[in-house]
């Protein structure tokens, strides 16, 4: 039962050290390239949002609304929408052309596939890029419009930004393997001394050195090991050989001692 409990307690540790990640929203997205799929799971915990912002430029005044892998606005398919005055939707970008990347402290969001353009850009789609850069102290900041590219030939986007933390590295993750596994060790050497001194103390009843959990094993490693230190290490024989200058350093010391115990009763 013993075995079992110690199992349970390295199983919740490794738990408390590996974070789940799960892909249930952002695999909405459909991606350009498929190996880009694993930088969109950190986005997760921003799905299910509709972000805003309003820009005015002179009499033009637009809405756009972004959302990560999901219909933004309520639009099928559109992951950023701008909405004019009369309250026309133009899609900017299509959730089902995804591309990302990521870098140590940004990930960058492409949507293709948004409405042509009538005049612009050689009459291509529109394309928005939303540039999400790490921010510890918010969970997901207010989107702004960076700019508007649409007098190029073609290649035109719309670039947003917005801060996260959920794009920030890992402070876990700066922790190697080894450091993981010897914090875990360490963990469980304190449950074990803490749990066992408690269980031989107040179960047991055992004073002293006893409360130690395993005392009898402990001190028989103890003592072989000191046995072998003793092997391995002196230089010059075992211990109960005389060294060779015992009548210089060891019987004087004795022997002053004695003389005073002569001495007392006078
Ligand atoms: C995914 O979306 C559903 C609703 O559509 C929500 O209940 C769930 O919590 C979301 N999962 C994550 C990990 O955000
Ligand atoms: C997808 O990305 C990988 C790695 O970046 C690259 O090797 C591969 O050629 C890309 N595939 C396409 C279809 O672009
Ligand atoms: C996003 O906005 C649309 C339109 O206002 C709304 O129908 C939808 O419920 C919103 N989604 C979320 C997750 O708030
Ligand atoms: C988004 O892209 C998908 C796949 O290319 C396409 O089937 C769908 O019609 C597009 N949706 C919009 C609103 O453009």
């Amino acid at each position: 039962m013993a075995q079992t409990t110690w199992w349970r307690l390295l199983a919740f540790f490794v738990l408390m050290v590996t974070k789940a990640q799960t892909t249930e929203n952002t695999s909405r997205c459909k991606m350009y390239n498929d190996s880009d799929r694993k930088v969109l799971s950190v986005l997760e915990p921003l799905t299910n949002q509709n972000f805003t912002v309003t820009t005015k430029n002179g009499e033009e005044e637009y809405t756009y609304v972004f959302q990560v892998c999901g219909d933004a606005d309520g639009v099928k398919d559109a992951g950023v929408v701008q909405k004019s005055k009369g309250n026309t939707v133009i899609v900017i970008g299509n959730y089902s052309v995804t591309e990302a990347f990521k870098g140590s402290d940004w990930v960058l969001l492409i949507y293709q596939g948004g409405e042509k353009y009538h005049e612009h850009c050689s009459k291509g789609s529109r394309k928005a890029m939303i540039m999400i850069s790490c921010d510890r102290t918010k969970a997901a900041g207010p989107l702004s419009v960076v700019l508007e590219d649409r007098e190029r030939n073609t290649d035109c986007f719309y670039l947003f930004e917005m801060d996260s933390s959920v794009v920030c590295p890992l402070i876990e993750s700066k922790l190697s393997t080894g450091s993981i596994l010897l914090i875990v060790c360490f963990s469980c050497l304190a449950v074990y001394l803490i749990g066992g001194f408690l269980y031989q103390r107040l179960i047991v009843g055992a004073k002293g050195f006893e409360q130690f959990p395993n005392y009898g094993f402990w001190s028989e490693i103890g003592n072989l090991s000191a046995d072998g230190c003793d092997f391995v290490c002196r230089s010059r024989g075992s211990r109960e050989e005389p060294p060779t200058y015992r009548g210089v350093s060891t019987e004087p010391l004795e022997e002053p001692e004695e003389r005073d115990d002569h001495l007392l009763p006078m």
